[in-house]
């Protein structure tokens, strides 16, 4: 890590909060309640199964989908575009051909979106397209399939995110005339804070799940 980044860590989570992400970090005081916890949880939910973040994650065939209302049913990405095991398009046409970094907004209806992120899939052990809560919740509390990361390690992914005006940023800003994720990326830390500190409570699997 280079220095400078180190002596922000080493600031402390609020002060890089405070800094260029624009976020608050509002950690909870106090106890949680396992309703608040679960309500924290079906919101983080709502937003990771939104076409806006799923969309990207997809398993290993590698293929981006399109979805939301300018499409009749979600499809697979349009031009025969796979991301291929690099999940950025090396193996064949690299998603930055179309998809350009850049960090300022979006506005033409049905142009390549782009973000202050080179433009890739989410690695496919973080494959969450099409799944319930059951599953999506056990697989994002999982160390093995969340690029390693404790509770507080998703927290600082969305700070970071943030800074960098990278996909979850996007997300909730998609621009072009795009259905944003529900709720904001202040609303999804906040969430994120509760259900984390609450020590990630999972539903249960009911039967009744698709
Ligand atoms: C353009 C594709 C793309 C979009 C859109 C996207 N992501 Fe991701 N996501 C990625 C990539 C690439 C990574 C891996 C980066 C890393 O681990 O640092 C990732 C990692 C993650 C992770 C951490 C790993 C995990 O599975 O726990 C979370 C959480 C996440 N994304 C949430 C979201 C949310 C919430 C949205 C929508 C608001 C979203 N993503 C939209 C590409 C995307
Ligand atoms: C030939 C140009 C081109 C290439 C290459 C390309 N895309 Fe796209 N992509 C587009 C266009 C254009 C759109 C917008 C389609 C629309 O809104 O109707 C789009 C939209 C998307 C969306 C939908 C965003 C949403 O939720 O609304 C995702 C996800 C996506 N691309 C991922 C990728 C990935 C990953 C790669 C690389 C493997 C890639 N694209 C390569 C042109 C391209």
């Amino acid at each position: 890590m280079p220095t400078s980044l180190l002596a922000l860590s080493m600031l402390g989570a609020t002060a890089l909060a405070a800094g260029d992400s624009g976020l608050t970090l509002n950690r909870p005081a106090g106890e949680i309640s396992a309703d608040a916890a679960a309500a924290a949880w079906e919101r983080i939910y709502a937003v990771l199964s939104h076409p806006r973040c799923a969309n990207c994650h997809v398993d290993e065939r590698n293929v981006p989908m399109w979805s939301g209302p300018s499409y009749d049913a979600p499809r697979p990405h349009g031009m025969n575009i796979n991301a291929g095991a690099s999940r950025m398009g090396v193996e064949s046409l690299l998603c930055s051909t179309c998809h350009i970094t850049s960090a300022g907004p979006n506005s033409v209806a049905h142009g390549a979106p782009h973000a202050g992120h080179p433009w890739m899939l989410a690695p496919a052990a973080f494959a969450w397209y099409g799944k319930d809560s059951v599953s999506i919740c056990a697989q994002l509390r999982d160390p093995a399939r969340n690029g390693g990361r404790d509770g507080e390690g998703l927290v600082q992914h969305i700070l970071h995110d943030a800074q960098a005006h990278a996909f979850i940023t996007w997300g909730f800003a998609p621009g072009g005339g795009r259905e944003p994720a529900p709720g904001s990326m202040q609303a999804h830390l906040d969430d994120m804070l509760i259900w984390t500190a609450a020590g990630m409570p999972c539903p249960q699997a009911t039967g009744d799940q698709p």
